[in-house]
């Protein structure tokens, strides 16, 4: 609770900066790696905290105190988010079998340091 509404908070904030702006493109039933890592290192694990989002709202996948908290997730994603290398401070993840509903923004939003990347993702074939 307390988590959700300091995120909210941070969030709004946020929206208004110019961020990093990135596009990538995946193909229907393959899959992607977005983009994500802080500028920041040294990251004590129970520093982390990392909030996707696609298309503004949708919880694809949250890092809290180091951990994958996959409860919060929109059942869309589910099994499809894998992390890589979150522990060096590269906050990329995997999403895979792609599908069309899965173009759009997705953020992530680094509270610790207060960054956020946006990624335009684009789905091609049929
Ligand atoms: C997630 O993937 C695992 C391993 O492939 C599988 O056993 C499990 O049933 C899947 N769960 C869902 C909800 O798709
Ligand atoms: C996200 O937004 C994109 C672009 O507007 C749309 O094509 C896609 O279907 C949306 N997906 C979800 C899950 O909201």
């Amino acid at each position: 609770m307390i988590i959700r509404s300091y995120f909210i908070c941070v969030f709004a904030v946020l929206i208004h900066k110019v961020s990093l702006q990135l596009t990538v493109e995946g193909f229907n039933g393959g899959s992607v790696v977005l983009p994500c890592s802080s500028t920041r290192h040294g990251y004590k694990p129970q520093d982390i905290e990392v909030f996707w989002r696609h298309n503004g709202s949708k919880i694809v996948f949250d890092i809290i105190k180091g951990k994958y908290l996959v409860e919060q997730q929109e059942p869309r994603y589910k099994n499809r988010t894998f992390p890589e290398e979150y522990k060096r401070g590269n906050f990329n993840i995997r999403l895979t079998a792609l599908n069309h509903a899965d173009a759009g923004e997705y953020t992530c939003l680094i509270a610790h340091s207060s960054e956020h990347n946006t990624v335009e993702l684009i789905i091609k074939g049929v």
